[in-house]
């Protein structure tokens, strides 16, 4: 239980896993996570099942090395063992046929959006997904959103792939077409589902964010993940992780996504420290 079966290298530091989990494989619905301990004094660290194979009772988690905890799970080999797989986590995203959806995914938040276009367009949605990256070696998954999706745009900030700009770009083009977009999805850093949402707020487009603050515990419990919606509090993991964009306080979760900074560096250098030092690579 819990054994990478697959390993791959999707760009310079994000990763893929196919884990060995057949009661995840079986219940998790699109929209929502697991909490993975690497090892016995390994933290508790949020991944969202980026897809799932019941019959092969396998589940797909990818991550982007950021600090320690995922630096550690990046030298994972195959037939290595996760020390946990906790889940399905969070509610699903709400699916329904609403015409045309637009799934917006930054960075690593496209691995997140897969199941939710892929759910969207299995419902009979439209489906336009845009994905963006710093850069083109720093795209990923593009052949499985495509197969996810009706139509697939790429930007790229430094325009070596696709569109130069951003997912918003994009957007902003599609609405001055006159596309009619019933709902959108944005999935990716805070700066980027902030900039979606202040965009798709004057044009009075629902918008759905996926929302990404520190999490521990994972139920409820602990408190870490609250986030200020529509001016209440909410708790991410079990309310979430989806809100209504437009109500977020996003000033609010950037700081505290930063609260543990200077922690997380001494950590990860020690890591690297170590690693460095002491690795048989
Ligand atoms: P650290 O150096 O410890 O932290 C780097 C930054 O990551 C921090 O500044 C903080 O903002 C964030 N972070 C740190 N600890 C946590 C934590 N316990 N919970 C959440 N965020 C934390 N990342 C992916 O690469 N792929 C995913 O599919 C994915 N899905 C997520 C789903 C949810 C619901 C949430 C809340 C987060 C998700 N993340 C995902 C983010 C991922 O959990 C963090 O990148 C990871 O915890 C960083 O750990 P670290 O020790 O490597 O880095
Ligand atoms: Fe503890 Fe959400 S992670 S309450
Ligand atoms: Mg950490």
């Amino acid at each position: 239980m819990n054994r990478i079966i697959t390993k791959k290298i999707l760009s310079q530091d994000v990763k893929e896993f196919v884990i060995e989990s057949p009661r995840i494989a079986t219940a998790r619905h699109a929209g929502q996570f697991v909490i993975v301990r690497a090892n016995d004094t390994g933290e508790r660290i949020p991944l969202t099942i980026a897809d799932a194979n019941p019959e092969a009772g396998t589940i797909t988690l990818i991550f982007q090395e950021v600090g320690k905890s995922t630096m550690l799970m990046g030298t994972f080999k195959e037939g290595d063992e996760f020390k946990d797989v906790v889940g399905p986590l969070g509610k699903p995203t709400h699916i329904e046929k609403f015409g045309t959806v637009v799934c917006m995914g930054g960075g690593i938040g496209v691995a997140p959006m897969h199941p939710i276009s892929e759910a969207m367009k299995a419902a009979g949605n439209r489906v336009i997904t845009i994905i963006g990256a710093r850069s083109k070696d720093l795209l990923i998954m593009e052949n499985r959103m495509k197969a996810a999706s009706t139509e697939l745009h790429i930007s790229t900030d430094d325009g070596s792939y696709g569109v130069h700009g951003f997912v918003t770009d994009i957007l902003q083009s599609l609405i001055d077409k006159g596309e009619k977009i019933d709902l959108a999805v944005a999935i990716g850093p805070v700066p980027m589902m902030g900039a979606v949402c202040k965009l798709t707020k004057k044009y009075d487009l629902p918008t759905v964010v996926s929302l990404n603050p520190i999490m521990v515990d994972g139920t409820g419990m602990c408190g870490a993940c609250r986030v200020t919606v529509a001016g209440k509090t909410q708790f991410v993991c079990v309310d979430g992780p989806e809100f209504d964009g437009h109500q977020v306080d996003f000033v609010e979760l950037v700081k505290r996504q930063r609260a543990y900074l200077p922690q997380e560096r001494i950590s990860r250098e020690a890591f690297q420290h170590h690693e460095g030092c002491c690795s048989e690579k």
